[in-house]
C-alpha cells in the first residue's frame, strides 16, 4: 500500500464521553489527593495513562461472545473454548483460569518456590517479586546491561544476560533454583522485547541444569510483533507462529489478559507438566474457584478467549507498537527524553533529564507526574524513587537507579488526536520546567507507600 499512514484498524461503535476540567477544580483535586495521582477520582483524569492493565476497548465480538456465555459451575462450553484457544496459542497442555496475573503468579510460586530459593528472570513485575519473596525467595534481576540504560539503544532490550544466569546456578546450586522466568516483553525495564535467540540461549541453560522455564507472558503479541520487526529470520511469519516458537521453549507460563488478553480482568496459567498442574488445581479450588473458571465468569472466559485471538492480528499489533512510538517521538521532540527504543505499551519519560534543577531527594518523577496531571488532566505513573527509595538507617534515604514517568497506552482506546493532545501536555510542561518544585512526603505506609503516600510541595 502506497500509504503512509498507520490508522486504527477499527471503527468506534460505542463511546464513552470524558470530562474536561478547569485548572481549579485539578488544584484542588491534587490537594484532596495529596499529590498523589492514585487519590484521583478517574472521572477528574482526561487522558489516563497509568496503566495498560484491564483499561483496553473490547470489540464488538468479545461482548457478543459475553453474550452467549456459559456460566455452568463445573464443565462450562466457555472454559472449553477458553482452554483450546489458549492450547492453540501456546501449544501448552494444561490450561488453568485465574482472575488475573498475580493469582497464577502466587498459585504456581506456592507450589514450586520454598524459603532460601532464587528465581531468577530478566526483571520481575512488583507482583511477581512480592510473589517471591512472600514464599521466603529471592527474586533476581538479571536482564542485560543494556536493559539499564535508558538512552541504550538495542533492539532487544528485554533480553536475560544468560552469563549472568549461568554465574547464578553455579553459586547459588541447581537445587535452589525451582524455575527460570523471562518476562515478554520486560515490564519493569520499559516494555521492552526478548528474541528467539535470547530465549533460546536461556533455554540451553535450563536444560543443561534441568530447571522448568516459564514465562511472565502478559504482552507475549506486542513481544511477537517487535521480533517479526527486529529478528530478520522472523520478517516472514505471523505473530501466531512467533508467539508458538516463544512458548514452545518454555515450559509453563502466567498471565494477566488484563494485558495482551484485551479483557478488563482475567489470567492463567499453563504448563505442560501433569504434576505441577495438578498441585496448582488444587490450590486454585481453596482460593479462586472450580478449575473449569478459576474465579471469572463465564463472560470472562469468553472475553479472553476472544481477546487473545484479535492480540495476535497483525493490523492491530502495527498500529499498537506505531502508536506507542508515536507517542515516544512527539515526547522528545518536545525536549522530554524517554527511555529508548520505546517499548510495546508505554512511555517512560525521564524525569531528572527533564528537571535537573529537582533533586532525587524531592522526587523529580513525582513533580513532573503531578505537572502533567495539573496542566493537562493526563495521568501517568511515577516509577522513580517514591516507589523504589530505599529508607537509610540515618533518617535519609537511598534514590531508585531512574526517575521516570510511565505513560501507558490502553488499548485500542485512545485516538491519534487524544495522543496529540498528551504531547502538547508534555510540550507545555517542558516549557514550564524552571518553575515545576520538588515533593516532600507527609504520610506513608511501611510497604508499598506509592500508592497511598501524601506529598506537599517544598
Ligand atoms: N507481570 C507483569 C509483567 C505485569 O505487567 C503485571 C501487571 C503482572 C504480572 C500482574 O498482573 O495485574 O493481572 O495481577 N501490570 C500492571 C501494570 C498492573 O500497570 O503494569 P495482574
Amino acid at each position: 500500500m502506497p500509504f503512509r499512514t498507520i490508522i486504527e484498524p477499527f471503527r468506534i461503535h460505542s463511546t464513552q464521553a470524558i470530562q474536561h476540567t478547569t485548572p481549579e477544580q485539578r488544584e484542588a483535586a491534587l490537594v484532596r489527593a495529596g499529590y498523589n495521582l492514585f487519590g484521583l477520582h478517574a472521572d477528574e483524569v482526561l487522558i489516563d495513562l497509568l496503566t495498560d492493565s484491564g483499561t483496553g476497548a473490547m470489540s464488538s465480538r468479545q461482548w457478543a461472545a459475553m453474550m452467549d456465555a456459559d456460566e455452568s459451575y463445573a464443565g462450562s462450553r466457555s472454559f472449553y473454548r477458553f482452554q483450546d484457544v489458549i492450547g492453540g496459542i501456546t501449544g501448552l497442555k494444561e490450561v488453568i483460569p485465574t482472575h488475573q496475573g498475580r493469582a497464577a503468579e502466587r498459585i504456581l510460586f506456592s507450589v514450586l518456590v520454598k524459603p532460601g530459593h532464587v528465581v531468577p528472570n530478566n526483571t520481575h513485575f512488583d507482583t511477581t517479586r512480592a510473589n517471591i519473596e512472600y514464599c521466603g525467595a529471592e527474586a533476581r534481576d538479571l536482564v542485560i546491561p543494556e536493559g539499564r540504560v535508558p538512552a541504550a539503544k538495542h533492539p532487544f532490550k528485554g533480553n536475560m544476560d544468560v552469563a549472568a544466569l549461568e554465574a547464578t546456578i553455579k553459586e547459588v546450586g541447581r537445587e535452589r533454583i525451582p524455575l527460570v522466568m523471562v518476562t515478554v516483553t520486560n515490564n519493569s525495564g520499559g516494555g521492552q522485547p526478548v528474541s528467539i535467540a535470547n530465549l533460546k540461549a536461556v533455554r540451553a541453560v535450563c536444560d543443561r541444569y534441568e530447571i522448568p522455564l516459564y514465562l511472565d507472558a502478559c504482552r507475549f503479541a506486542e513481544n511477537a510483533y517487535f521480533i517479526k520487526l527486529r529478528e530478520p529470520v522472523y520478517a516472514d511469519k505471523t505473530p501466531r507462529e512467533i508467539a508458538r516458537e516463544l512458548f514452545a521453549l518454555a515450559d509453563g507460563c502466567t498471565m494477566s489478559a488484563k494485558k495482551d488478553g484485551l479483557a478488563n480482568i482475567g489470567g492463567f496459567l499453563a504448563m505442560n507438566d501433569p504434576d505441577v498442574a495438578r498441585q496448582c488445581r488444587n490450590l486454585l479450588i481453596l482460593t479462586e474457584g472450580f478449575p473449569t473458571y478459576g474465579g471469572l465468569a463465564g463472560y470472562d472466559l469468553e472475553a479472553v478467549a476472544t481477546g487473545l485471538e484479535e492480540a495476535l492480528d497483525e493490523d492491530y499489533l502495527k498500529y499498537r507498537l506505531r502508536s506507542t512510538a508515536y507517542l515516544a517521538e512527539k515526547a522528545e521532540q518536545a525536549g522530554v527524553p524517554v527511555v529508548q527504543p520505546p517499548g510495546g505499551h508505554a512511555v517512560y519519560l525521564d524525569a531528572s533529564a527533564l528537571l535537573p534543577r529537582v533533586s532525587p531527594a524531592q522526587y523529580p518523577a513525582q513533580a513532573l507526574a503531578v505537572e502533567l496531571y495539573r496542566v493537562g488532566g493526563v495521568r501517568g505513573v511515577e516509577i522513580g524513587s517514591v516507589m523504589f527509595g530505599k529508607p537509610r538507617p540515618d533518617g535519609g534515604e537511598t534514590p531508585a537507579a531512574l526517575e521516570l514517568v510511565r505513560l501507558a497506552v490502553p488499548r485500542r482506546t485512545y485516538t491519534q488526536s487524544h495522543i496529540d493532545y498528551v504531547a502538547e501536555v508534555i510540550a507545555e510542561v517542558a516549557r514550564r520546567k524552571d518553575s515545576v518544585q520538588g515533593y516532600r512526603i507527609v504520610e506513608q505506609a511501611p510497604w508499598l507507600r506509592h500508592f497511598t503516600a501524601r506529598f506537599e510541595p517544598i
